[in-house]
């Protein structure tokens, strides 16, 4: 078998927009074929790697930061990477896009109506109640990405369409090899 070649899967998106459960799903398919994958998420790392870090643009950007560190440890010894931060700031993700290299940004869209009607922390009953200052699309910035490699508008498309889009795109270009 050939050497597995590392790459980064960026996923950026509202809270809600279902970054984790596509993430969640390629990871799955991704080790169904034999290959090493490492899952950073924002819910997980904000409780260890960087606990110590709020909301702010600072902090958001400190978080993004860290995480990249450790995703461009990873990618460059051949580790399928996916990393699922709301990551709002565009230059923030462009930077990460350099320091990475084999990175590929998949903007997870979806309305923030939609976000909202889902729910499911219930979290942006308290943003709009103005109980939880800085919450994005709320009270606080997302820059949308203008060049991202895959976009995926979860209001619109299943989970698996969504799936089948990020591994046609990975096989396309080399990352994985295609299934035979
Ligand atoms: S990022 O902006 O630094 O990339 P990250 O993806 O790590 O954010 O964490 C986002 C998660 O933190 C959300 O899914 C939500 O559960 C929680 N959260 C708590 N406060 C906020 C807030 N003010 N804005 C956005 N998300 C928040």
């Amino acid at each position: 078998m050939s050497e597995q070649r590392g790459f980064t899967l960026w996923f950026t998106g509202l809270s809600g927009a279902g970054k984790t459960a596509l993430a969640k799903l390629v990871e799955q398919e991704l080790r169904a074929r034999h290959l090493r994958v490492e899952r950073l998420d924002g819910d997980i790392v904000r409780q260890s790697l960087t606990r110590d870090l709020g909301f702010s643009k600072e902090d958001r950007d400190a978080n993004i930061e860290r995480v990249t560190f450790v995703a461009k440890l990873l990618t460059r010894n051949g580790v399928a990477v996916l990393c699922s931060f709301i990551s709002p700031y565009r230059a923030r993700r462009a930077k990460s896009r350099q320091e990475i290299g084999e990175f590929i940004e998949v903007f997870v869209e979806c309305p923030v109506e939609e976000c909202a009607r889902r729910d499911v922390k219930g979290l942006y009953e308290k943003a709009f109640a103005g109980e939880i200052p800085n919450f994005t699309g709320v009270s606080d910035p997302y820059e949308e990405p203008d060049n991202a490699e895959i976009v995926i508008h979860t209001a619109e498309e299943t989970p698996e369409e969504s799936l089948d889009r990020v591994i046609a795109y990975l096989e396309e270009q080399g990352y994985i090899p295609s299934k035979t």
